[in-house]
């Protein structure tokens, strides 16, 4: 997948040795789990490089160095979830300064905006970030925008945004460019090589992959930046904890094996959905006629298996997600098991009613996180929910 890393190691080699590999002392080939909150101090002023957990734990520590080589980044630190991870970048930010935002983002990024942040004066705008003229207009318009936060693709309408294109826009009105890179993970995209100052992560979806944690991450590959950050982690503390950071380090060894097949899958069953009756559209920047389809295709090396569909209105929606067996109805993604979710009420909910109509993120928009089951069986089960939910 990708070239040579700094130290040699290609991407597929970085995931399994990267960051702390094994355990020096012992010759264990699991990083240990350091299940402790201080550390004895040698005499005062004198420590073995760790004083207390908040501030540093060499598990977390393994993890953060992991995560920095995987997206070519200088520092990584982790949090307790992915808003922990998001929270903290915009703790960079003061009051007065804005935050621009592409038009459709996980509802919680907005919801810490719309709701903490704005409390506190710092402000946020959406914008459509696919039309750069657009984008370039707003930064050169309002000296007060000091950052642009995508995802690409976005969830739930899979949005593509240039990564380079914008954040070199970012850059020219002097402002940071911050890349949620959830959805691609650096298997896929690496937002920092793209021109990216920062990199969020919830870490709970594929980096973990098997719906079984909690976790975020944020990436820089700005020095300064990376000095503000460490510090907003240690003052504000929302870390991750020895044994979840040690479950990501195992999760993320098998994230090329476990991408490889999503997207199989999820190549497999978008190209299905198209052709059923009950689908008005299919959303996967997979198809040719995706939106921002070259895009895609130039700054990421696949296109995920995250896909959402607009059922037509002919069908109960209520009745679809009743009727699915082996899909399971939940919030998340990014799991080894295929989960299905309705965005309006579920993940978009704190969108209000009507920007979410604005933005595309109707009531009968469905999202597919695809699994790794067979792809046959998917297939089969999501026929039989459309087979019910068809209104006679
Ligand atoms: C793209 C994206 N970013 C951030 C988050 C928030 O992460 P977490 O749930 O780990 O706090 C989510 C959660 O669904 C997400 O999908």
């Amino acid at each position: 997948m990708a070239g040579n890393g700094e130290d040699g190691m290609r991407l597929n080699t970085k995931l399994i040795h990267g960051g702390v590999d094994g355990d020096e002392k012992t010759g264990a080939v699991s990083v240990p789990i350091y299940q402790t909150s201080t550390y004895r101090q040698l005499e005062l002023g004198h420590t073995k490089g760790y004083e207390y957990s908040r501030t540093g734990n060499p598990t977390r520590e393994a993890l953060e160095k992991l995560i920095a080589e995987l997206e070519e980044g200088k520092a990584g630190f982790a949090f307790a979830s992915g808003m922990a991870a998001i929270t903290a970048v915009l703790f960079l930010f003061k009051s007065g300064d804005k935050i621009v935002i592409s038009s459709n983002v996980y509802g919680g990024t907005f919801r810490v905006l719309d709701k903490i942040f704005l409390q506190f004066g710092l402000n946020y705008e959406i914008v459509d970030t696919t039309d750069l003229d657009a984008l370039d207009k707003k930064f050169a318009a309002d000296k007060s925008v000091k950052a642009l936060m995508i995802e690409s693709p976005a969830n739930p309408l899979l949005t593509v945004t240039d990564i380079a294109a914008s954040a070199e826009i970012a850059h020219r009105h002097g402002a940071l460019a911050i890349v949620d890179n959830t959805f691609m993970t650096p298997y896929l995209q690496r937002p920092l090589t793209l021109g990216a100052d920062i990199v969020v992560h919830s870490a709970t979806k594929y980096l973990g992959g098997h719906s079984d944690l909690v976790a975020g991450l944020a990436v820089t590959n700005n020095e300064e930046i990376a000095k503000r950050l460490a510090f907003i982690q240690n003052s504000t503390g929302g870390v991750l904890e020895p044994f979840d950071s040690w479950l990501l380090i195992r999760g993320i060894k098998t994230l090329s094996v476990r991408m490889d097949r999503h997207i199989q899958n999820a190549e497999f069953i978008a190209k299905w959905l198209l052709e059923q009756k009950g689908v008005k559209h299919v959303y996967y920047p997979g198809l040719s006629a995706a939106q921002g389809y070259s895009i895609q295709k130039k700054q990421a090396s696949g296109a995920g298996a995250i896909i959402s569909f607009e059922l037509s209105e002919e069908y109960n929606i209520r009745e679809f997600f009743k009727s699915v067996r082996l899909v399971t109805l939940g919030e998340s993604l990014g799991g080894v098991e295929s989960l299905l979710c309705h965005p309006a009420s579920m993940t978009h909910a704190s969108i209000p009613y009507e920007i979410r109509q604005k933005v595309g993120i109707t009531d009968n928009l469905i999202r597919l996180s695809v699994g790794i089951e067979d792809k046959n069986d998917l297939v089969s089960d999501l026929a039989a929910a459309f087979s019910k939910a068809g209104r006679k």
